[in-house]
């Protein structure tokens, strides 16, 4: 490991001087100035080959009772300071990590008051994250943030890839527009039904958010370690092309409580003139602590089925045990209810997904709906509407993980709390007790509907402290975690690696209600991912759902885009979520799921454009296997795979995973071929992708 780190510090007796400071990233590529207004105001500005990311904008807060804590300053300290060290994540797209940056603190102090307020900014090749300091100070213990005034200034009427800025959820499809034009559609937008909506009084956005200049930068605002603090939104001012930080409140309107000696999450833009730079960042996990936990052994990258997509497909199956209802948990005898007949996480059916885990080699099967309280399901008003440690009376917990254990398959715990999160905090200990006793090691998280209590959001503070509350305990417990309906990640996979993936988008599930749009999952690893691993649950081979019943949703993609998204849509927790009988009828296609690793030592993005197109390659961690994945939105494009990724002077065998001559969403999506050729680095492949559709290819040693 190779590390320096350089300090130079001006004291107090030079502040005079000290009114601008500039930095430079280490290759020199960006440029990040410092300057305090007339009025003593924090400002900062960014530039990228010298042309402007950010220009001059604000800094600074609004604290308790309109008190300013943004101007009247003076610098009273710089230092400059530089590291260079490479580090491993547990889990990863990559096995090694380089974080090089040059970083700059200032300690401002404001001139009335004596109130200090520290600036760190660390400057990358790939892009600045800052972020605010709060040193314990005499008679400045704890202050309430009535609002954040960082802005980010940008050039132009850029092109944005947005979704609402709403407290409470992040399911809304993507929409592409000029920043201009985001007050005009965001009304509509925001109509899409989903189980909680909270959107901002005012015109905002959700990060992160991800930006293309017409002078041809690639911008990507958001933040890394949320931990204490409220979520940032952006407030969006067209007319100026200016975004500013919007922090998540909670419902009497305060937007943090602070006590002093902690800081603020960084603030992130990560910029280059080349997309592909935007997916290798590695900026927002570089700006993370490093690992909390100690043993590590027990983390690991999973493959899993689950009794899941049999909830949403219209054909019968339920989470809930019985049709009666009006069920108070800890009081209604469940072997006293009338079954229903058609409840999914019963033991000989969970049996047959074990078994078919089993024979397929996945790691895991997913069950939900194995718990008491699912009568209630979604009863919003009410808490306390799950058991987390009792079965239905047809789900046997202890046969079942004998069975399971018998063939080397774990079952992974789902607790949906619809959100009543006091609740769930109760029995946390004893639900990861009852999970040690029972042979689990991951466990789903789920937050649908309004939180109880309900003065909180989603993503306002106290909640971001309850995630982060749930992975720490996990952690000590050795369970890995897996939330859905959380906030958005911000990195802390880094510090909490056992907190593996995250759902906080619009996920596989959204195909069975009125469907993605087919250039969804080319956006989402420049707007969702760029926080860390989504549970996106790819794998549907049967995307007409009409076959089951009712429901006429139809896939937004070809089933090889379905195999592509293993590759472009990271996480080490992959799911094949499709019923197993669909797999059977399909098993040489199936092949490319069962041999798909979930943990990497090299990423290599070959090609990108948000909203268009992503070809990614990877190495498979500690293998000489590499997977590539490639996938189009709704045109069909050639996709060009350059092989230059593998050790010079072998020939490898490629099994290649090709939509059919015919094949296209809409109206032939399960047309596919498959076929093997030798390939070297030196191979360059052209390969067609039909609308919404996609490319997967394995490659071996021969
Ligand atoms: C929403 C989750 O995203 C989904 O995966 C889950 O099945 C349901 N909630 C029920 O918990
Ligand atoms: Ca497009």
């Amino acid at each position: 490991m190779k590390k320096f780190i350089i300090t130079i510090v001006c004291m107090l007796f030079c502040a005079p001087l000290l009114s601008a400071q500039t930095l430079l990233s280490p290759n020199g590529n960006l440029k990040l100035s410092f300057q305090l207004t007339e009025k003593g105001s924090p400002t900062y500005a960014l530039t990228f080959k010298g042309k402007t990311v950010i220009s001059e904008s604000a800094l600074g807060f609004v604290i308790n009772q309109k008190e300013d804590f943004n101007s009247n300053f003076e610098i009273t300290e710089v230092q400059f300071a530089e590291a260079n060290t490479v580090w491993q994540p547990v889990l990863g797209e990559n096995k090694e990590i380089r974080d090089h940056h040059k970083e700059m603190f200032i300690r401002l102090t404001q001139k009335n008051n004596g109130r200090q307020l520290y600036l760190r900014f660390r400057l990358f090749d790939d892009g600045l994250g800052f972020r605010y300091e709060f040193p314990v100070q005499d008679n400045f213990r704890h202050f309430r943030i009535q609002e954040e005034l960082t802005t980010f200034q940008l050039s132009d009427n850029h092109k944005a890839f947005w979704i609402p800025a709403d407290y409470d959820t992040n399911e809304f499809p993507i929409t592409t527009s000029a920043i201009s034009e985001i007050p005009k559609l965001i009304d509509k937008v925001r109509e899409e039904p989903l189980a909680a909506k909270a959107p901002t009084p005012n015109v905002a956005v959700q990060t992160p958010l991800m930006l293309k200049s017409n002078d041809g930068l690639y911008i990507n605002l958001h933040e890394a370690a949320l931990v204490n603090y409220p979520s940032m939104m952006l407030n969006v001012n067209a007319a100026k092309n200016q975004l500013s930080a919007h922090l998540v409140p909670d419902k009497n309107g305060v937007k943090g409580y602070v006590q002093t000696g902690s800081v603020t999450p960084w603030r992130t833009i990560v910029v280059s003139d080349d997309a592909r730079d935007i997916l290798a960042s590695n900026l927002i996990l570089n700006l993370n602590e490093p690992c909390k936990i100690t043993d590590t052994s027990w983390i690991h990258p999973t493959k899993y089925i689950g009794v899941w997509w049999e909830y949403f497909i219209g054909g019968g199956s339920t989470w809930a045990y019985s049709d009666d209802r009006d069920i108070t948990i800890g009081v209604t005898d469940y072997t006293k209810l009338k079954p229903n007949g058609h409840h999914g996480a019963n033991t000989e059916h969970v049996k047959k997904y074990i078994n078919f885990a089993a024979q397929h080699g996945f790691d895991a099967v997913l069950v939900e709906g194995w718990n008491e309280g699912w009568e209630d399901n979604y009863a919003y008003d009410k808490e306390r509407i799950y058991s987390f440690t009792k079965a239905y009376p047809d789900f046997d917990v202890q046969a079942l993980h004998q069975y399971a254990a018998s063939k080397g398959v774990k079952l992974i715990m789902h607790h949906e709390t619809t959100s009543s999160v006091v609740d769930y905090e109760c029995h946390l200990h004893e639900a990861f007790r009852f999970m040690n006793d029972n042979g689990y090691d991951a466990v789903k998280t789920g937050y649908v509907g309004p939180i109880i209590p309900r003065s909180e959001y989603h993503d306002g503070q106290w909640m971001v402290n309850h995630y982060n509350y749930v992975a720490e305990t996990a952690a000590k417990y050795h369970i890995m975690v897996n939330s859905h309906e959380a906030v958005r990640p911000t990195g802390m996979s880094r510090t909490y690696p056992n907190w593996v993936a995250q759902e906080s988008a619009r996920g596989t599930e959204f195909e069975s209600f009125n469907g993605n749009h087919p250039e969804h999952t080319t956006i989402l690893p420049f707007t969702r991912l760029m926080g860390g691993a989504m549970d996106y649950t790819p794998g549907i081979f049967e995307g007409d759902l009409s076959q089951y019943g009712n429901n006429k949703a139809k896939l937004s993609t070809t089933l090889v885009k379905q195999l592509a998204l293993y590759v472009t849509m990271y996480s080490p927790l992959q799911m094949a979520a499709d019923l197993p009988e669909n797999y059977e009828k399909h098993l040489d296609a199936f092949q490319f799921i069962k041999d798909i690793a979930a943990d990497w030592d090299n990423t290599y993005i070959l090609e990108a454009e948000p909203g268009d197109y992503i070809t990614i390659a990877r190495k498979a961690k500690g293998k000489n296997e590499w997977f590539v994945g490639a996938i189009t939105d709704e045109n069909a494009r050639e996709a060009l795979v350059n092989f230059s990724f593998l050790p010079k002077g072998k020939t490898y065998t490629a099994t290649l995973y090709t939509d059919g001559k015919n094949a296209d969403w809409r109206t032939n999506p399960q047309s596919y071929s498959i076929k093997t050729m030798k390939v070297t680095h030196k191979t360059k492949l052209k390969q067609r992708l039909a609308p919404s559709g996609g490319l997967a290819i394995s490659v071996k040693s021969e």
